[in-house]
């Protein structure tokens, strides 16, 4: 008898079922009413009365396993026709979005400016932003009392009273990496440079504590203001079309001689205003000699803008804390 019960174990348990034929062969051969454990069950009575008990046992583990065996195959396929199923959706409906990263408007402003300046010949330069007070406002011609030198608009990172020392300061514009830049590379240099700019400002819709500039410097033999201009001009009009309304007027900065500053006009003809972009002038010989350029041989010209100023014409933003927040919902829309 047990030869008989190890058997069909044995078959039940090396039974495969993978399809819906095999599970109901499975059912008919072994759990239907003519299969094989339930007319094993109905041999039970049968069996001699002292092996009765342990056949019972047996048989009834064997049905167990039978059963058992029968509701899983059946619940894999019932599932994997799930599947399947869904592998056959609409596919004409709509897919899930893609979402991806995006660069920040100023980084697409800044690599826009940068174009301009490819296309018209310059290079790229970069400098730190921790400087020395040599660097930001020694060797740019600023006088020992100038007010841009005050704490109210500096963040100084060591004040020094010792003669060897110099105070250092998170740079408060691009124009010292034209002192690095010159320093280290004899002229002809054509060259921008931009960076993140520190100012010990009140932050407010237009002003914020750090900024970014793009400061540019050509420096050649008879380099003149009509060159200057012209760059300028080539360049609001590259940015935001040849229809941008400009205009050029006279400024003053140490490092410049003379100095200009180029507004853009900004909104509609009755609401709108001049807004400054960006300071210029022809390089001061001051500047050309504090970097052992011989003033009397080389002429330059120099300019430095305002990323976030540019950005907020050409997007129309009103606020600059909206390019600081990193908020997706502003974000998003560049
Ligand atoms: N450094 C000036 C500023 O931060 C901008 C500037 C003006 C840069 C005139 C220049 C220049 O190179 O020639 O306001």
């Amino acid at each position: 008898m047990s030869e008989l019960t190890d058997k069909l174990r044995k078959e039940i348990e090396d039974a495969v079922i993978t399809t819906k034929d095999e599970l109901e062969a499975f059912r008919l051969a072994y759990l239907s009413r003519k299969g094989q454990v339930t007319q094993l069950l109905g041999k039970i009575g049968s069996v001699a009365a002292e092996e009765r008990r342990a056949f019972g046992q047996q048989v009834n583990e064997i049905k167990q396993l039978a059963q058992t065996k029968f509701k899983e195959a059946e619940d894999q396929l019932a599932s994997g026709q799930q599947a399947s199923r869904a592998a056959t959706d609409d596919i004409t409906l709509p897919p899930y979005p893609i979402t991806t990263g995006r660069l920040h408007p100023l980084t697409q402003t800044l690599d826009r400016i940068k174009q301009v300046f490819y296309r018209l010949g310059f290079s790229v330069a970069e400098g730190p932003e921790l400087e020395d007070d040599f660097h930001n406002f020694t060797a740019l011609n600023f006088p020992p009392e100038h007010p841009a030198r005050d704490m109210q608009d500096t963040f100084f990172v060591r004040k020094s009273d010792r003669p060897d020392e110099q105070d250092l300061v998170l740079r408060t514009h691009t124009s010292p990496v034209q002192i690095r830049l010159m320093k280290t590379q004899k002229p002809p240099l054509r060259s921008i440079m931009p960076g993140r700019v520190y100012r010990n400002e009140s932050i407010t819709a237009k002003s914020y504590c750090l900024f970014h500039q793009v400061e540019g410097l050509y420096v050649d033999r008879h380099v003149s203001l009509a060159e200057l201009k012209d760059t300028l001009i080539m360049f609001v009009q590259m940015i935001y079309g040849e229809e941008v309304r400009y205009r050029i007027r006279p400024s003053y900065f140490p490092f410049t001689e003379p100095s200009l500053e180029m507004d853009v006009w900004w909104g509609d003809e009755k609401t709108g205003k001049w807004l400054e972009i960006l300071g210029a002038g022809m390089v001061h010989p001051n500047v050309l000699r504090a970097v052992n350029v011989d003033p009397e041989t080389y002429s330059g010209f120099a300019f430095g803008m305002g990323v976030e100023r540019i950005a907020m014409l050409f997007y129309g933003i009103d606020d600059i804390r909206l390019l600081y927040d990193n908020d997706l919902r502003f974000l998003q829309q560049f």
